[in-house]
């Protein structure tokens, strides 16, 4: 598989960290910055990895802030994008098996690295069910293009 990681200055102390688990795995991944910790805006790293995602056909994403609420919310107006929020193993599993989800986003904040790790083996090892989910997913998808209220 093939990932693209971003962050912002408050989710970058683990992007080493999830860069090596992920390439020990034996799956690429490609940084995406930040290249420090100064202080950056979130929404502007959520979207570059978003639209690298959407870029490159059938690659993934992560996607790292101070609670991965933000950079989440931005990654997911990229129209085509489905960010997970994920929280542990079992949210991780569900946001790929039902969801389809192709950037997962966390909170440095939030969880720890033994948490992390397990969400990356679940997110990874976990195939989108399809079924009565794909056309759920594709409801997701035309949420992007205006509105149908009734
Ligand atoms: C940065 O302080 C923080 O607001 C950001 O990392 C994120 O948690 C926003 O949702």
């Amino acid at each position: 598989m093939k990932f693209y990681i971003a962050t912002d200055h408050a989710g970058i102390a683990y992007k080493d960290f999830v860069k090596e688990y992920i390439t020990n795995k034996g799956h690429e991944i490609v940084d995406l910055g930040p290249d420090s910790t100064d202080r950056v805006d979130y929404p502007d790293f959520g979207r570059k990895c978003a639209e690298h995602v959407i870029a490159d056909k059938g690659s993934f994403g992560i996607v790292i802030c101070g609670t991965g609420i933000g950079i989440s919310m931005a990654a997911n107006k990229v129209v085509g994008i489905r960010a997970a929020l994920c929280h542990d193993a079992y949210t991780a599993s569900m946001s790929r098996a039902h969801n389809d989800a192709q950037i997962l986003a966390f909170g440095e904040r939030v969880v720890g690295k033994g948490v992390i790790e397990s969400m990356i083996d679940a997110f990874i090892d976990t195939p989108f069910e399809g079924g009565r989910h794909a056309g759920r997913v594709a409801k997701i998808e035309a949420c992007g293009y205006g509105a149908d209220i009734d």
